[in-house]
């Protein structure tokens, strides 16, 4: 059980943050309950020392600014790149996410979303229901095990990904900024990556460094028979490209996890039976968000009682 003790101030949710959120009670404004947002934020604003905020609401310069005694940002969720850090360094707020708690979970519908879609699983429940295995088989699918898996991202959901590619006999390879230690060929280029690979996972951190690093030119290396899952977020991939490519069948299929404008998907996916869509689920497990959750208190505690972080971002 969790305590806030004496409150140097006051903390407010941009969002929930799992179930921990109501245990917060009085503690903590929950600004995302609010009737008018606007109004209550600047109500707060002259007290607000904490902001519980999360992967995808992250928090903007001008909501950064308007909180002149903000303190610490505490991020449900290991992703930063919608939290405006080069604001929160010119004020010294402190800021701190969620990792290691959530990264088998992601690695899980990772692996999950790759054997959906190879397999065709997802397609195959639409047979069934859809009466039509009487009519005759279904198309066939494609083979997993002893193929070519490439990881754009070799931190911790990375490697958490190959160990389970190990699993089922994929041979890893891997692009990122350097080289790892870790026992799979580095790529330095990621158009090379992709077309020695069968399945292409991207699994790197949002932001400015990865836009559109799987590109065009990334996925036409895929190819007709390339498999693309993402599970990191929708600004590493050029969507775009991804949609066209995939309606034109010059790239195989997808496992999509994330989307550039969230929780907006782009239409011409729905059609696309090679496709899998996921409504950015990959953390989303009961266990996993309360871990999460009970992360974040821990570190706005830590941060009320004068204790160091638990898990700042750097
Ligand atoms: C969450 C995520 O969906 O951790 C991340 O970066 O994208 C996810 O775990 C999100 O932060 C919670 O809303």
């Amino acid at each position: 059980m969790w305590t806030l003790g004496p409150l140097l101030g006051l903390a407010i949710a941009l969002t929930q943050f799992g179930a921990v959120s109501h245990e917060f009670g009085h503690a903590v404004e929950a600004l995302y309950e609010a009737a008018d947002r606007a109004a209550t934020l600047r109500r707060l604003a002259p007290d607000v020392a904490v902001v519980v905020t999360s992967g995808g609401a992250g928090i903007d310069r001008a909501t950064i600014a308007a909180l002149p005694q903000l303190k610490l940002i505490a991020c449900f969720g290991v992703g930063v790149d919608a939290i405006d850090l080069a604001a929160a360094r010119e004020r010294q707020i402190a800021v701190t996410n969620t990792p290691d708690v959530l990264t088998e979970e992601v690695a899980d519908l990772a692996l999950g979303l790759l054997l959906a879609t190879a397999r065709r699983i997802v397609a195959g429940d639409r047979y069934v229901r859809a009466g039509r295995w009487p009519g005759g088989a279904m198309p066939l699918a494609s083979r997993v095990h002893g193929k070519r898996l490439g990881i754009v991202g070799m931190g911790r959901i990375g490697q958490a990904i190959a160990t389970r590619g190990l699993a089922f006999g994929l041979q890893i390879a891997y692009h990122g900024p350097r080289p790892k230690p870790v026992p799979y060929r580095y790529e330095p280029d990621p158009v090379a990556l992709a077309r020695g690979v069968d399945f292409l996972i991207a699994a790197c951190p949002g932001g400015a460094a990865t836009r559109g690093l799987v590109s065009r030119a990334v996925l036409e290396a895929l190819g007709p028979q390339g498999l693309f899952v993402n599970i990191a977020r929708g600004s590493v991939v050029d969507e775009t490209a991804l949609v066209e490519l995939l309606v034109a069948g010059r790239l195989g299929a997808a496992g999509l996890d994330v989307f550039a404008d969230e929780p907006n998907v782009p239409a011409a996916l729905f059609a696309l039976d090679q496709v899998v869509l996921q409504p950015h689920q990959a953390s989303a497990t009961h266990e996993t968000r309360a871990a999460m959750g009970q992360l974040v208190v821990d570190n706005v505690a830590a941060f009320f009682a004068g204790r160091p972080l638990l898990t700042p971002v750097h």
